[in-house]
């Protein structure tokens, strides 16, 4: 009875009553009706009998709080829980036995059914955590008569449904990322289904392609108006392709990958990635531009780089300079023997000290010996030594250079010039590391690094049968050439400076300024003597000159006179006929293959490369002189 008093029925409500049962069914359901209608006795009503049959077909609060999903707690007005659902247990996990009328701050820390029953204001959809649960909860006071008797909270936990929307949530960014690669790709790229139909294209692609193509979505790939062959043959084959060339309408060539798109190995159609070849042309153009400069830089940092201090004495910064530079440094880095060969004056001497001073032997001796300076019958003892009464005049035991050389280097200066019998010996200690002293029989080791040069050319005098070849080829390990002067004017100015401030401190002169014109005369001069002749050039000037200014009137006549007679001759105009200019070319070319006899040497005259030189030789039917 007291369920169905718990119904609020208002007035022309209709009511059905019903049950199952026999008489005392009935019976009740007569009393029931009888009692809506305000016409009951309740005096008269057998109450019990009433509740207990509602009892037995009624669904009671109790039944209903238990059975739904969402958690439900109930405090009294005390904040002492008198309810805790099922699905709360499940939720929050604990058992209801364990709650019971204890204080709901006891049991959740962060219960606010406290402060709903002090301020009686409802709170909806309050998100929070309890462990690894996430809940939602609405809570509200329970008030009967104007006066709080307690609060219910229900709640759902919602940490599967935060899981899928994050889910979604990443999975919306990542399409939008996607989206937005495609869209802005480089690369033209469109998609066609297993049917051939275009499901998605960027605009790349319609750039790619020269069309406008977004109307053709859903249709299929063969009726665009693109000339495509290749691509709908790669479509057909199912598999992948790459470097299909197409030609545009305007005649732009389009080069295309596809790409089968396989979902659990069933076929699902095909990307394509399109871009203009002229695209890659430019791309593989600024390579190519790229490569060429990076190989000027790092050519520029080898020859900009320091190779070794005792380097620091050899001016000039010139390519051919800097090529042979290396090669000594290298060379001063072994112990192989070296053969400087240079025109007069191009600095052999220099070179060899720097190798000595660069090597692991520049604390021991570094022993010169100029074979020409020496008389022929005095050079077999200077190198070798003598003992005593060897000779008339050898009064006492003297060493040989190669001795007094031991653990260092011996330079032998102008090889070129010693006689065929001096060679022999010469061959010996180059094999072997060892000799005799002239006049005696003890066999002296020796261990010595040789550098030779000479000004000639050992390799023709071979051919003559002046020179061993057997000699030449143990001296001709590591070989350097000097490039004479006149093959590096660029290094003129370095160099004359250099000689400038060496004479003015050990003159102790000074010269601020040197005028331009000096060095534009310097430069055209042809300078047989090379360096050497240089700086006697530049000591003379210095010597002749009293002011701050060193300017061409210091210089030797010749050098403006040549420079003169030479810009005269250049042009030779016969009875005022200008020959036609590739006359003048083939003239030069004769004239500069004549002189040095060689592609590379005249190229570096004239200041082309050989490469040039040879080709016009050969479009002027010219070839290299003999010998
Ligand atoms: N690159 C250079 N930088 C500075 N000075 C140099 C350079 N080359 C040569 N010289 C100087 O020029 C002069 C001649 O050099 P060196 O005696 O080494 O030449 P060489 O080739 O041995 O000549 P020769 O065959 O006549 O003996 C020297 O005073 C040397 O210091
Ligand atoms: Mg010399």
């Amino acid at each position: 009875m007291m369920a169905l008093a718990s119904l609020t029925i208002r007035y022309q409500d209709e009511v059905v009553v019903s049950c199952e049962g026999g008489d005392a069914c009935n019976f009740a359901l007569a009393e029931i009706a009888a009692c809506l209608e305000g016409q009951i006795d309740i005096e008269k009503v057998d109450i019990d009998e009433i509740d207990r049959l509602l009892d037995k077909a009624t669904i009671t609060v109790d039944q209903l709080i238990e059975s739904i999903y969402d958690g439900v707690i109930v405090v009294n007005e005390d904040n002492r829980i008198i309810l805790f659902n099922r699905a709360a247990e499940k939720i929050i996990g604990i058992s209801r036995n364990e709650v019971i009328g204890l204080k709901a701050t006891k049991v959740l820390e962060n219960s606010r059914l406290g402060q709903v029953l002090k301020t009686g204001e409802k709170t909806i959809g309050d998100r929070q955590n309890i462990g690894s649960t996430t809940i939602i909860t609405n809570r509200s006071p329970i008030i009967i008569d104007d006066r709080i008797i307690g609060a219910i909270a229900t709640f759902q936990d919602i940490t599967e449904i935060e899981a899928l929307s994050s889910k979604l949530d990443s999975t919306i960014k990542i399409k939008e990322t996607f989206g937005n690669i495609l869209e802005y790709a480089s690369d033209g790229i469109c998609m066609i289904n297993e049917l051939g139909t275009i499901v998605y294209l960027n605009p790349q692609f319609e750039k790619s392609w020269n069309v406008t193509l977004k109307d053709a979505l859903g249709d299929n790939i063969k009726s665009t108006p693109l000339n495509i062959s290749s691509i709908i043959k790669a479509v057909q084959s199912k598999k992948p392709h790459i470097g299909l060339i197409d030609q545009r309408v305007d005649g732009v060539q389009i080069l295309s990958n596809t790409t089968p798109i396989m979902i659990n190995g069933v076929f699902r159609g095909v990307v394509i990635f399109s871009k203009e070849v002229t695209e890659l042309q430019k791309l593989l153009e600024k390579l190519n531009d790229a490569e060429a400069k990076i190989k000027y830089f790092s050519e520029e940092l080898q020859w900009n780089q320091r190779f070794h201090e005792a380097f620091d004495i050899i001016i000039g910064k010139s390519k051919a300079l800097k090529n042979v530079l290396d090669i000594a440094y290298k060379a001063s880095q072994s112990n192989a023997t070296v053969l400087i060969h240079g025109e007069s004056g191009t600095g052999k001497g220099l070179f060899a000290k720097a190798i000595s001073d660069a090597s692991f032997r520049k604390n021991k001796p570094f022993i010169r010996l100029n074979c020409t300076t020496i008389p022929e019958n005095l050079l077999e003892s200077e190198l070798f030594g003598h003992v005593r009464g060897a000779f008339t005049g050898a009064i006492k035991d003297k060493p040989g250079r190669f001795e007094l050389a031991n653990g260092g280097t011996i330079f032998l200066d102008e090889i070129g010039d010693i006689s065929k019998d001096m060679q022999v010996k010469l061959l010996r200690v180059l094999q072997e590391r060892e000799f005799e002293r002239v006049g005696g029989d003890e066999t002296l080791k020796i261990d010595v690094r040789i550098i030779a040069a000479t000004n000639k050319n050992l390799e023709k005098m071979v051919e003559d049968g002046t020179f061993r070849e057997d000699l030449f080829y143990r001296l001709n390990v590591i070989p350097i050439t000097l490039p004479p002067l006149r093959e590096r004017p660029e290094d003129i100015p370095l160099l004359v400076k250099h000689f400038v401030e060496k004479i003015c401190k050990n003159e102790k002169k000074k010269v601020k300024n040197i005028s331009s014109d000096v060095y534009s005369i310097l430069q055209a001069y042809h300078w047989p003597g090379n360096i050497r002749e240089l700086e006697n050039i530049i000591e003379r000037a210095i010597a002749l000159n009293d002011g701050n200014l060193l300017d061409s009137s210091c210089l030797p006549d010749y050098l403006a006179l040549q420079k003169k007679i030479e810009s005269e001759d250049l042009i030779n105009i016969i009875n005022d006929q200008i020959a036609p200019l590739e006359e003048y070319e083939k003239a030069i070319i004769k004239a500069a293959l004549k002189k040095y006899k060689s592609y590379n040497k005249a190229g570096k005259a004239l200041g082309i490369t050989h490469r040039t030189v040879s080709l016009k030789a050969k479009k002027y039917g010219l070839s290299l002189p003999q010998g």
